[in-house]
Order: C-alpha cells, then sequence, then structure tokens
C-alpha cells in the first residue's frame, strides 16, 4: 500500500457533499485503510460535539430562536467553528493525527451562500475570522445529484412532490459546492458518489492516490 502527497502524520482532510452524498460512509471507510497504513486518526465532524458547540446548537435549533437574523445564525455557527477547531482539530494536527472531519466551512458556503442566498464575501471573510485560516490539505467533494442524496436520507426512492421543494434547494447546495471547486482546484477533489459505496471508497482511494496492492 502507498499513500500520496496527501496523506500523512498531521494531515487534514474534510469530506463535503450534500446530504446523503455519503461522507459519513466514505469518512468511515477511508479511515480504516489509513490506520491500516499505520497512521492515528481522529474522526470529527462539525457540529463538533464540544459543551460550547452543543450549547450554540442548542440556541440554534430552539423554537424561541425562530425570528433569528441569518447574518447572526452565520456568527453562530462561525463560534461553532471556531471552538471546534481550537478544541480538537489544532491539537490533533499538533499531536501528529490524521484529522477527517465531516463537513467544514465550505458547507457554509455552499449551504448560506448558495443554498440560501448570503452574500458569500460576507461568509468567507467571517469564516476566515474563524478558522484563523486554517485549510485542509484536501477536501473530498462527493458530487450527487440532489435527487439520490434525498432518496437515499428518506430511505426510498426519488422524492414525491412535497419533497421536491426541498431538492431545489440542494440543487442551490450542490451546485455551491461545485463552484467552489472549479475556483479551488488545487485542494478540492471531485468524487463522483453515485456508484455504490465500495466503488465510490476506490474512487475517493484514486482522489488522494492512495494504492493499495
Ligand atoms: N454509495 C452509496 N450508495 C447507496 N447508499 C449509500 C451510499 N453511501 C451511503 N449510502 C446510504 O445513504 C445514507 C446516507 O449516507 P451517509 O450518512 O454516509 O451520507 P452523509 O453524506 O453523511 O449524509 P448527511 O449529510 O445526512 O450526514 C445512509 O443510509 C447510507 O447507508
Ligand atoms: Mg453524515
Amino acid at each position: 500500500m502507498a499513500a500520496g502527497k496527501f496523506i500523512a502524520k498531521g494531515s487534514f482532510i474534510v469530506f463535503e457533499g450534500i446530504d446523503g452524498a455519503g461522507k459519513t460512509t466514505q469518512m468511515r471507510l477511508l479511515a480504516g485503510v489509513l490506520e491500516s497504513l499505520g497512521l492515528t486518526v481522529l474522526c470529527t465532524r462539525e457540529p463538533g460535539g464540544t459543551g460550547i458547540g452543543t450549547r450554540l446548537r442548542e440556541l440554534l435549533l430552539d423554537p424561541a430562536c425562530r425570528d433569528i437574523n441569518r447574518r447572526t445564525e452565520a456568527f453562530l455557527y462561525a463560534a461553532d467553528r471556531a471552538q471546534h477547531i481550537n478544541q480538537i482539530i489544532k491539537p490533533a494536527l499538533q499531536r501528529g493525527d490524521t484529522v477527517l472531519c465531516d463537513r467544514y466551512l465550505y458547507s457554509t458556503l455552499a449551504y448560506q451562500g448558495g443554498g440560501r442566498g448570503l452574500d458569500t464575501d460576507f461568509l468567507l471573510r467571517l469564516n476566515t475570522l474563524a478558522t484563523g485560516g486554517l485549510e485542509p490539505d484536501v477536501v473530498v467533494l462527493l458530487d450527487l445529484p440532489a435527487e439520490e442524496g434525498i432518496g437515499r436520507v428518506l430511505g426510498h426512492g426519488l422524492p414525491d412532490r412535497l419533497e421536491s421543494e426541498k431538492t431545489d434547494f440542494f440543487r442551490q447546495v450542490r451546485r455551491g459546492y461545485l463552484e467552489q471547486a472549479a475556483r479551488r482546484p488545487g485542494i478540492f477533489r471531485v468524487v463522483q458518489a453515485g456508484a455504490p459505496a465500495g466503488e465510490v471508497h476506490r474512487r475517493v482511494l484514486t482522489a488522494l492516490e492512495i494504492k493499495i496492492d
């Protein structure tokens, strides 16, 4: 087995994609391979599961906060991200762990920007402050048509008429992701995710230049 340029002690790998694209599934499969290469792997996700992050999330989900301003909401997500990075991601990278993270700031740009139409320049500036400029070595974008993602999440075939409103939203999110990938070809690797999980896993390994003998 041989690992390519992205994989090393202390490398930071992010999985992105619309709901149901297979991020959690593929991250677990990759973690197994990296562990077998002898790396210490830390799998984490946003929201990061820190105590403060949990409190922030309660606030974001509280029906009493329904009238939250979209910018306020973006600040709270950014605060959660700052906590996650400083409490979990940075210490792990400093220990030499290989960090796999399920969603990162690209989700904010795709969902709040592409999906909800919030100013992407504002989101980018806010999140650059929150992350202190910490970027992953590589972003694996699992690309899937919106209908297929929703079908997977719902556990059945294509969405019905009521669910198609959601489909439009996820189409916008997908476009938001693909635009980011086109702008940042240096760190994005787009993987076609509309195939059985084992096949997508092989595509992820190829995208990361990992060769299994
Ligand atoms: N390649 C695949 N083909 C078919 N079904 C899949 C595939 N990969 C994952 N699934 C199934 O689709 C559902 C969503 O997968 P998963 O949770 O990995 O996606 P996700 O991107 O993490 O979604 P979310 O954004 O909702 O967390 C799960 O039920 C999973 O078992
Ligand atoms: Mg998931």
